[in-house]
């Protein structure tokens, strides 16, 4: 099972929750301003991203909006902030109007706290390995 972590972050706290699942799912977090387009195969991409003034990075949405379908099988998504879970309504809404399947459950880490949910993101990675 192939599964990939991608994530946009501007000021960290969402890249090192990307890091600490991709830890756990035993692969690699890559921003996607560093990887526009996804490349490969897909059985799992885990997703995530922030809100800033209540909407989520232009960045990310074009992301979501461009990802082809037939390149993934499940998207789990994954968000920090100050308290909102926006980002991940709005993530799911784009991708499944796409017919992209998105996994019910999501991790969210509060901005404050992301020493505190290292641990709970890679136990959140850990599920998704390619082992299981
Ligand atoms: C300009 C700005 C606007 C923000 N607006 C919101 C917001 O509307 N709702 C919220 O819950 N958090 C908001 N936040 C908090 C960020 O979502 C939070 O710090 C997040 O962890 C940033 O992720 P990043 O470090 O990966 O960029 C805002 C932060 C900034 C800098």
């Amino acid at each position: 099972m192939k599964v990939a972590v991608r994530y946009f972050s501007k000021s960290g706290n969402t890249k090192r929750i990307a890091e600490a699942i991709a830890g756990g799912a035993e692969t690699s977090a890559v921003s996607i301003t560093d990887e526009p387009t996804l490349s490969g195969y897909a059985d799992i991409l885990l997703l995530g991203g922030a809100p800033y003034a209540n909407v989520m990075a232009p960045e990310l949405r074009r992301y979501a909006e461009n990802l082809p379908p037939e390149k993934v099988g499940k998207v789990v998504l994954f968000t920090t902030s100050n308290w909102s879970h926006r980002t991940v309504k709005g993530l799911q809404k784009i991708l499944q109007a796409k017919g992209i399947a998105v996994a019910d459950e999501h991790f969210y880490a509060q901005m404050l706290n992301i020493n505190g949910r290292l641990e709970a993101a890679r136990e959140f990675g850990r599920k998704y390995s390619g082992d299981i």
